[in-house]
């Protein structure tokens, strides 16, 4: 090599990294309210070629539909096609479980799709002396064995992201996590009050890594393919595909009536998708579930589109890197997606310090998507509400912004067991 190359390598090199940083580079997080730009979201009310919806019934025919599929194919993206096979079986037992409390079940999940096949473990407490208890179903962030102390929870094999605070290593889940996040799981109180717990580690449906070589997507791939195509799936839509397949399990469970499914931060945006993809859902909670799940994305507050889909390439459909800092472009915004869900029970949830989710934008997100759950007669949260710290409104689209920060406390639990209260039993 020549001097000359020698320096114009790394300075290539330099310009190359300068460029592509610049193009990818994100503005700053807005937590301005009056750097909030002027934005109006699109009425869910109003179909795509204008024409104005008066009923559910025109709303169901006309508009739902289209809003659906925008979602699903330029958001989280197209499950690409049907399994081939599904199974399950109950490998653990124990109708003494928690000190007498609770039946345990470990069910394992097998899916198949051309010859190549994904298992998964769902966690189910029932309560005892409660035949038909509603269940809430969510995913959690590290392994079964992290949302109780119970010592007969199986410790997951699947790929694990590091977390010194919870003692997970070497991208393992060991027995040293075994409870760690017992804090933000009020199994006791659910169970208290007569429901049923079913958790799934997420990681076992997919790893959360910018790599689609593992994972659900795997198994639908054709010859030679290596990542979903654009329309096609990202990762919070195969989490909520496999929220779906817990449910295959759960609904066939002669001791559940009803499925609630929930879902904290990201989980929160599965949960919603999963709660608009999926009917047999009863009834849904977006815990602090922010941008893509119930924050409306125009009003550019906390994290954007352009912040997630840089830090998260993988979680939507690649079709959505075309709205990254043009959130202006959007023909829909989120509310349409918690409108999707009308007209099942739903509860939006924010924590006041929780400024990366955009509380506020949570709230209003609610407030219009109500117009549809009223196209039911169903309530929501009405344009006199008003978002107050720990002033929960429990309509059939409920409220809530808990004082504090991003996090799943006692205090959301108390709130949905009691909104279910009204519907679930
Ligand atoms: C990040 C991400 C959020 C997400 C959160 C979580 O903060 O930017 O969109 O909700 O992680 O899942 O905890």
């Amino acid at each position: 090599m020549t001097p000359n190359q020698t320096t114009v390598k790394p300075l290539f090199l330099l310009l190359f990294t300068l460029i592509t940083s610049a193009l990818t580079a994100q503005p700053e997080a807005n937590y301005d309210e009056t750097k909030v730009p002027k934005f109006s979201v699109p009425d869910p009310l109003v179909t795509f070629g204008g024409e104005a919806i008066t009923d559910s019934q025109q709303w169901e025919e006309k508009r739902k539909l289209e809003i659906y599929q925008f979602f699903e194919k330029q958001i989280y993206g197209k499950v690409p096609a049907l399994l081939d096979e599904y199974s399950f079986k109950v490998i653990e037992q124990d109708n003494n479980a928690l000190g007498g409390k609770a039946q345990r079940k470990q069910i394992a999940v097998g899916i198949k799709k051309n010859n190549r096949s994904l298992n998964f473990n769902i966690l189910l407490y029932l309560p005892i002396g409660n035949e038909n208890a509603p269940v809430f179903l969510g995913y959690n962030f590290h392994g079964n064995h992290t949302v109780t102390d119970d010592p007969n929870v199986i410790i997951t094999e699947a790929w694990n992201e590091n977390n010194e605070d919870l003692k997970i290593r070497n991208n393992k889940a060991t027995e040293a996590s075994r409870g760690v996040r017992m804090n933000r799981w009020a199994i006791d109180k659910m169970l208290d009050k007569g429901y049923g717990i079913a958790t799934v580690y997420y990681g076992e449906i997919d790893p959360d890594k910018n790599d689609f070589s593992d994972g659900l997507h795997s198994l639908f791939y054709e010859e030679g393919q290596t990542k979903p195509k654009t329309n096609e799936w990202g990762s919070i839509a195969a989490w909520a595909y496999g929220l779906s397949r817990a449910m295959d399990y759960l609904e066939n469970d002669t001791n559940i009536s009803n499925v609630i499914v929930f879902g904290h931060s990201r989980l929160g945006k599965a949960a919603l998708w999963a709660g608009a993809t999926d009917l047999r859902f009863a009834g849904v909670i977006g815990n602090d579930s922010g941008c893509g799940g119930a924050a409306l994305s125009k009003r550019k507050f906390g994290e954007t589109i352009g912040q997630i889909n840089t830090s998260f390439p993988h979680w939507f459909s690649e079709s959505f890197k075309k709205y990254s800092n043009k959130e202006e472009m959007l023909p829909v915004d989120q509310h349409e997606l918690l409108a999707l869900i009308a007209p099942r029970p739903l509860y939006v949830a924010s924590a006041v310090e929780d400024e990366w989710a955009d509380p506020k934008g949570e709230f209003l997100s609610a407030q219009y998507a109500t117009k549809v759950y009223e196209l039911y007669d169903k309530k929501g949260i009405s344009s006199t509400d008003v978002q107050e710290v720990n002033h929960p409104i429990k309509q059939t689209l409920a409220y809530h912004m808990r004082s504090g920060k991003h996090d799943v406390t006692d205090y959301d639990w108390d709130q949905y067991i009691a909104w279910a209260e009204t519907f679930a039993k």
